[in-house]
């Protein structure tokens, strides 16, 4: 999610507003805005696009607001296209807030605001906060925002500014992370370090639940009822560049850490009863049930969450799933007819191929359905349906928690699938959807073992290729991870059906060829350990990546890494962290540029 700045001192705000915000551009955005206290009043100023084209232009023509205590947004819109309404800060003149993270129960709210005379303005789940807050508060700002807090369920940091409270702003957050910036004479609150660095590097890491009243003399923590809270002063002794990848020393390795919070993200607001729901989009379980065929189409890591689609989709609900590269769709004439449901993946929304290949399903009569990251994007404008996953910007060139999510997607997809078709029953939807939301916490446990990943990567630096080699779902892991060495190392390397080597492949394992076997598929697991044999006797180095709990044997393999134990059908979710670190450390220990890679653009818009 987005950017959150604050100010609350002596000085004319506006234009330190405006500056923390731009500190906070790279973390991607899709409009900005300021309020401040001016004249007993909180005028806002706001616009969608770049800081420098709309805000600071708006800013120019309207005039800067005078005073000193305000608060300032850069949008990374979930809920609402870019635009001047759906922009930051919303409120209603008593109350205006910024917000960054994703409110799940909003519609929710709104019903309720609604039968309690609340009108709307913009298409955010933010307005609903904004005035849930307004409908609590009877003069006392704490009161309303703890009422606030115990109806409101999501992920969120805000920025808060009541009317009668001029001299101070007010500050919450539940999973997206906010921090109170301490300086002489004048106080920040901020989404990350990096905004306030100029004036200080004196912070509080504002907790869960907290409430941080911030005035320019005086900040004061209270928990959740109020009661007043010490926390510990912090100091940042990072520089810019490190503060804006949150002390990771790339994007790649802070957007893999973010995979946890980006999958909850992604899975928690469409899940409704315990089984996945698509209200949202108006995928109703009619349509599901009629599909004759469902086509999924990508480039690249979309195209390989979309490999993981085909194969829960097909395991569950037993109905025929292509999948496709969108260069190779768009141009076979496909067998796609109206009577089909045609999935379209892209982080970007923008990416050429994927874009062309959308307009031929629709020109087709095909129904067609968008999973981007990029609200108001091409492919999401272009798209029949659209569901957003939600994951924040992606910095880094290679695709991670982009990927994740989308795979996460996939589970949401093949599970109402299959319940739509009657080839599960909502028992076991249920079961199936409930192991799903346990995952997030997983990736993290596989995220925290670096230390085997960097020793691995130690193993493949001086290798020329290697091989990735799996089986059903393992095989559509090992295109990922194939794909994720080979575009930040520079190592050439292949993802292989295990079966398929003693076809011709093998004939390139020669002594030490590195070869990376993903065998987390029970069923398949004696097959692909005979694999494993296979290239082990002609000399290969074996890495075998395995779920804990399984009998590979002794001595199979040269290294392991072993995965939490989920069912086989969830375990491409965990499965992907490996895969990642590996190309990740590799990169690393090549000293390769591990977040803008020779060669390569965060979004391919030409063909
Ligand atoms: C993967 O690491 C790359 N970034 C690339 O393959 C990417 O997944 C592909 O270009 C598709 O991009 P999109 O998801 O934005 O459409
Ligand atoms: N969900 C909010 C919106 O769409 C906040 C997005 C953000 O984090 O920037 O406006």
């Amino acid at each position: 999610m987005c950017g959150i700045v604050g100010f609350v001192g002596a000085e004319e705000c506006a234009d330190f507003l405006v500056k923390s915000l731009k500190r906070l551009e790279y973390r991607g955005y899709d409009s900005a805005g300021i309020a401040v206290f001016s004249g007993g009043k909180i005028k806002t100023v706001k616009a969608k696009g770049k800081i420098a084209e709309g805000l600071e232009k708006k800013l120019a023509e309207d005039g800067k607001p005078s005073g000193t205590c305000g608060i300032g947004h850069t949008r990374w819109a979930t809920h609402g296209e870019p635009s001047d309404v759906n922009s930051h800060p919303i409120g209603n003149g008593r109350v205006s807030i910024v917000h960054n993270g994703i409110i799940e129960n909003y519609r929710e709210l709104k019903a309720f605001l609604s039968e309690h005379g609340y009108g709307f303005e913009s298409e955010t789940d933010t307005e609903t906060v904004a005035k849930l807050l307004d409908y609590y508060y009877d003069g006392d700002p704490v009161d309303a925002i703890s009422k606030a807090m115990k109806d409101i369920e999501g992920a969120y940091a805000l920025g808060i500014m009541f009317r009668d409270f001029p001299d101070r702003i007010f500050a919450i957050r539940k999973e997206s992370p906010l921090i109170v910036g301490k300086g002489q004479g004048e106080n920040f609150i901020a989404s990350d370090v990096t905004a306030i660095l100029d004036h200080t590097k004196d912070y509080y890491l504002l907790e869960q639940d907290e409430i941080a009243v911030v005035k320019k003399d005086k900040i004061r923590f209270l928990d959740s009822h109020g009661f007043e809270i010490e926390k510990e002063l912090k100091t940042a002794d990072w520089d810019l560049a490190a503060a804006q990848k949150g002390g990771f020393e790339h994007f790649m390795l802070k957007e893999i850490h973010e995979q946890p919070q980006a999958v909850k993200n992604t899975i928690s607001p469409r899940i409704k009863d315990g089984t996945p729901c698509f209200d949202e989009c108006g995928l109703s379980d009619e349509k599901l049930k009629n599909y004759k065929h469902i086509f999924i189409i990508g480039c690249g890591s979309a195209m390989h969450a979309g490999m993981v689609g085909k194969y829960i989709i097909e395991e569950l609900s037993r109905s025929p799933v292509i999948v496709d590269i969108a260069s190779e769709f768009r141009y076979r004439n496909p067998l796609i007819s109206k009577d089909d449901l045609c999935v379209i993946i892209s982080q970007s929304g923008e990416t050429a191929d994927t874009l062309a290949a959308l307009k031929l399903a629709n020109e087709i009569g095909a129904d067609t359905l968008a999973i981007v990251n990029v609200v108001g994007s091409s492919i999401a404008r272009e798209a029949k349906m659209v569901m957003y996953t939600n994951a924040g910007p992606e910095i880094s060139v290679c695709s991670t928690k982009a990927y994740a999510v989308q795979a996460a997607f996939m589970y949401l997809l093949a599970f109402r699938v299959a319940l739509a078709k009657g080839a599960i029953d909502e028992e076991r939807c249920k079961t199936l959807t409930a192991e799903l939301t346990g995952i997030p916490e997983l990736i993290g446990k596989c995220i925290e073992e670096k230390a085997q990943y960097q020793y691995v990567a130690s193993k493949l630096i001086y290798a020329d290729s290697l091989l990735y080699i799996g089986r059903g779902l393992d095989y559509a892991l090992s295109m990922e991870g194939s794909l994720k060495l080979k575009e930040i190392s520079y190592i050439h390397s292949e993802s292989y059906a295990a079966g398929e080597l003693k076809h011709g492949t093998i004939s390139l394992i020669d002594r030490d060829t590195p070869v990376i076997a993903v065998a987390t598929q029970s069923a398949l697991m004696d097959k692909t350990v005979s694999n494993v044999k296979e290239v082990k006797s002609r000399g290969a180095k074996v890495v075998m990546i395995y779920k804990s709990g399984t009998d590979i044997g002794k001595d199979i393999a040269d290294y392991t890494i072993e995965l939490p134990c989920v069912s086989d059908i969830l375990m491409p979710l965990v499965t992907i962290v490996p895969l990642q670190m590996i190309a990740y450390y590799t990169s690393v220990l090549l000293g390769r540029d591990v977040d803008m890679p020779r060669n390569l653009a965060k979004s391919v818009t030409v063909e």
